[in-house]
């Protein structure tokens, strides 16, 4: 450990070298999608890992060798165990112990979609509770460019101890993409800003061991990165929503139209329509923006009018499901059955924080419709922070029996589980958002109707 006081240089250089040798505990602060797959890189990689959660149900499991998302099974979590390096913990006087301390920890928008970095100030007064000299300090959670600067350094200097000399600072943002098969943590490449060369290397050390990692001047250039990347996805989301509603009434099939134009090998990338915007990072992180701005007396018009597009969504489909029932069924939403198919945000995994699919739901119920689910990844329905009432809802099986039970189906999420040939062949009626059902037989295809 280092714990005498050292010349920054100094500080550096060991630093690196105990980097390069594994020689150090990497503590992770907030064990959630991003936080678990880290840590099971750095142990991976061969360092000591310190977990460290301030929710006691996820450190017990951890300990028990269980999980808690779905796409990381309990063979890897009991793996990360067998390597003897991962200490779990919810005890905060434990991350004196870490060389490294990267927090994972939520960036939500509060009740008037502001950025809510309460998550970030208590950690980072958690640390500056037992800060030590020589320990690196990563801010890994999605923010607007500023945050490390004005918030976590601030905070760790009122301590006495100066960074950049005798601690270090850094932010990395997470591009984690859960249930992604095709990228994963060691093979996503790894942003990482600080504001010395000598903070940088050490930063830069600690990440290279895992990842292939692009080193940027400063750290508000690399909170910047994030967010950059996700207002592009956001803009692109909504362009292409547009696009769909542009054509449909055109009679033209907008998944078509992509699939065709993404075979245009540069300047063109495709983005596919949805029912609404979800997940925990792009309704969310352009929004930081938009404030930061504000402060800085600019507009962010093309940002927040993305915002307005994908706002529409949910209301649009059940604008098309209430046509369909009208016109394919002669009945009305209002004393219907539906079922909604895919509850998670995104398809392949259990995740359903912002998913569109909780505002359709509501909607439904709003024009007094009875509304059931199937989601091969929630059994059932925890607790959410914009639909408390929908907690306990269980996930109905898809059989011959119970799809014959609902008037419309209404497909709001692609998992790839779902047999969507059967799941149409027994329904009477499906509204397909996500074009699931393109590879269904065309004798089937008048009972869908693509929303
Ligand atoms: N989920 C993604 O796909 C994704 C991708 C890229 C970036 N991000 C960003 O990464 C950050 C974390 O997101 P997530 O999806 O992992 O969130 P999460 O909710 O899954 O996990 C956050 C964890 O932090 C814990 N926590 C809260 N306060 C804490 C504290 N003071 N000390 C220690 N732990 C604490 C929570 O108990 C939880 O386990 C966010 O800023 C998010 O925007 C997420």
């Amino acid at each position: 450990m280092l714990t005498k006081h050292h010349t920054s240089e100094a500080m550096s250089a060991e630093y690196v070298r105990r980097a390069n040798v594994r020689d150090l505990t990497i503590g992770i602060m907030g064990l959630g999608y991003v936080g678990l797959p880290l840590a099971e890189a750095f142990l991976h990689a061969g360092f000591r890992v310190l977990g460290f959660d301030t929710d006691q149900r996820k450190v017990d499991l951890l300990k028990a060798g269980k999980t808690y998302i779905q796409h990381i099974p309990d063979d890897r979590i009991a793996a990360m165990n067998s390597t003897g390096r991962l200490e779990v913990t919810s005890n905060e006087a434990r991350l004196h112990a870490g060389d490294a301390l990267l927090m994972c920890v939520p960036t939500p928008l509060n009740a008037h979609r502001e950025p809510d970095i309460s998550y970030v100030r208590d950690t980072t007064e958690m640390i500056a509770r037992h800060l030590r000299p020589g320990q690196l300090v990563i801010l890994e959670s999605t923010t607007y460019p500023g945050t490390s600067d004005e918030i976590v350094k601030v905070i760790l200097e009122k301590t006495g101890l100066r960074s950049g000399v005798d601690f270090a600072i850094a932010y990395s943002p997470e591009r984690e993409d859960p249930g992604n098969i095709d990228f994963s943590t060691s093979s996503i490449p790894k942003v990482v800003g600080a504001n010395t060369a000598l903070e940088r290397d050490m930063a830069v050390a600690v990440y290279e061991a895992i990842t292939k990692v692009v080193p940027v001047s400063d750290m508000k250039t690399a909170e910047a990165v994030k967010l950059t990347e996700n207002i592009f996805r956001l803009i692109n989301i909504a362009l292409v929503n547009e696009l769909k509603a542009v054509y449909q009434g055109m009679g033209i099939d907008v998944w078509e139209v992509i699939d065709a134009a993404k075979t245009k090998p540069f300047g063109f990338m495709a983005f596919y329509p949805g029912p609404g915007l979800g997940g925990h990072c792009i309704p969310i992180d352009p929004f930081y923006l938009t404030w930061k701005a504000r402060a800085h007396g600019e507009t962010t018009r093309f940002i927040e009018l993305a915002g307005d597009v994908v706002t529409q969504l949910p209301k649009q489909v059940i604008e098309h499901l209430s046509e369909a029932m009208s016109s394919h069924l002669q009945k009305s939403v209002a004393g219907s059955r539906i079922l909604v198919v895919g509850l998670a945000y995104k398809k392949n995994v259990d995740d359903m924080r912002e998913s569109p699919s909780l505002h359709l739901i509501h909607m439904l119920r709003e024009r007094k419709a009875t509304v059931d689910f199937h989601d091969p990844h929630i059994a059932k329905v925890p607790v959410t922070r914009d639909h408390p009432e929908f907690a306990g809802m269980e996930s109905v099986p898809l059989t011959e029996k119970a799809l014959k039970d609902y008037d419309c189906v209404l497909i709001s999420t692609d998992h790839d589980a779902v047999d969507y040939e059967a799941l149409v062949r027994n329904s009477r009626l499906v509204i397909d958002t996500r074009n699931a059902t393109a590879r269904i037989p065309d004798n089937l295809k008048a009972k869908v109707v693509k929303a």
